[in-house]
Order: structure tokens, then sequence, then C-alpha cells
């Protein structure tokens, strides 16, 4: 029997958008596609899973308690209002910086000004702070987007966040990644790296799912 079977796997995925005012955002690419087929892989294997999905057009796969959210704080709340879980899997694109006013009407050009100036903060890392919960769950894994010096960024990510396992993702490369059926993942943990794919989701994400049993079982 999986060792999944059972668990209570907590999802998350797709982008978060942040208001700007009440018709833009700030936005990224993520499909969601990743989160979504751990989500179904996760069912596919017994486990009870709850999937806190940003903006997507995707359906809710079969059996997964599906929670729908906007923004990265909203991200927040759903995430960590879910827990206990026995693993997190934090696919999610989430913002990293949120407009600290969200105007209240649509903003207006103003003659004679040709910039404007948009005051960012940061949000809350939702990855780090499941790490860090008082319920920590048993395996906290975490996926890095990354262009260039994927290991290196992603093995100091590992460290920084106090995760147990990172997907390290390579983005802005024709054919992978973001908005893409095929995917390639390196797999980093404390002592051992694993690379996953070239192939389509729903096999990289068995592949994952293999892997976070085995660190269940070994670890
Ligand atoms: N993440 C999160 N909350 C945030 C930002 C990121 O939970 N506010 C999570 C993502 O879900 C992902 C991991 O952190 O699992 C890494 O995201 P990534 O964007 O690659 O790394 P950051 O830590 O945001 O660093 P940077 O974007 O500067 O590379
Ligand atoms: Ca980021």
């Amino acid at each position: 029997m999986s060792t999944l079977h059972g668990r209570r796997v907590l999802v998350s995925a797709g982008p978060t958008f942040e208001d700007i005012d009440p018709v833009r955002f700030i936005g990224n690419r993520s499909s969601g596609r990743m989160g979504f087929a751990i989500a179904e892989a996760a069912i596919a294997r017994g486990a009870q899973v709850t999937l806190v999905a940003g903006p997507v057009h995707l359906s809710t796969p079969s059996g997964v308690q599906r929670i729908d959210v906007r923004s990265a704080a909203q991200m927040h709340e759903a995430v960590m209002s879910a827990l206990p879980a026995d693993v997190y899997i934090g696919t999610a694109a989430v913002a990293d910086f949120t407009p600290q006013h969200v105007a209240g009407h649509k903003l207006k050009k103003v003659p004679g000004q040709d910039t404007l100036v948009l005051e960012l903060v940061k949000t809350r890392d939702i990855l780090a702070d499941v790490a860090g919960a008082e319920t920590r769950p048993r395996l906290v894994v975490g996926f890095a987007a990354e262009t260039c010096d994927v290991e290196t960024y992603a093995r100091g990510k590992l460290a920084a966040k106090r995760i147990d396992m990172i997907a390290a993702n390579r983005v802005g490369i024709a054919g992978c990644g973001f908005e893409s059926d095929d995917n390639t993942l390196d797999v980093l943990w404390t002592d051992g790296q694993r690379r996953l794919g070239p192939d389509n989701k729903r096999a990289v994400a068995e592949g994952l799912l293999d892997l976070i049993e085995e660190r269940m079982t070994n670890a």
C-alpha cells in the first residue's frame, strides 16, 4: 500500500493575482497544472488531498477538496488554516510583492505625468511559514522557478526556508516549465538529488510522489 494512503496532503497551485485597482492586477504565467497533477496523483494513492488554488482555468480532480483564492495574502490564510497535514507541497507561484494600497477606483492617467510609481510590499512566505508552523507537516516540499544556476539557488532555498525537499523547475526555456505540458524537475534534498523528466506533468508528479514516499519512509 502507498505510504500516502490515508495521509493528509496539502497542495498549493497556480499564480496569485495582486490587485492594483478594481480592474488591474499583477499576476504571473503559472498555469497551475503541476499542482493539479500532483493533487490528482496523490488522490490515486489514497491520500486526503486539499488543494489551495490561485486563479486558474482547470477543473478539480475528483475527490480533491479545493479552496479557491486570489491573492498571496488569501493563499497564506487558506494554507495555514488547512493545517495540520502530513505533507505540504507548495507548487504555487506566489507573488513576492503586492501593492501597498489597492485603489478603490480605477487609476486614471494624469495629464502631463509620463510615469507611474507603484509602491509594492513583500508578501509573507507561505512555504517558510508552513515549515515553521507549530503543526509542521512531516514533509515540506517547495518548488523553485529558476532561469539559471538552478541547483545553487534551489539549495539556498532548501536551507533558508528549512524545508525537506525542493523541486527546481527550469523556466524560460522553450517547451519547459510555465504554461507547458512537459516538465523537467531537479529535485533536491539535504543529502541527495534526482532529475525527473522531461515528461508530461502527470508522470513527473508520480515521480515526485515516489520521492516523497521514500523520504517519509527513510527520513
Ligand atoms: N513561496 C511562498 N510564498 C511566497 C513566495 C514563495 O510560499 N511569498 C514558495 C513557492 O510556492 C515555492 C517556493 O516558495 O514553493 C520558492 O518560490 P520562488 O519564487 O522560486 O522563490 P522565492 O523564495 O520567492 O525567491 P525568488 O523569487 O527571489 O527567487
Ligand atoms: Ca518568488
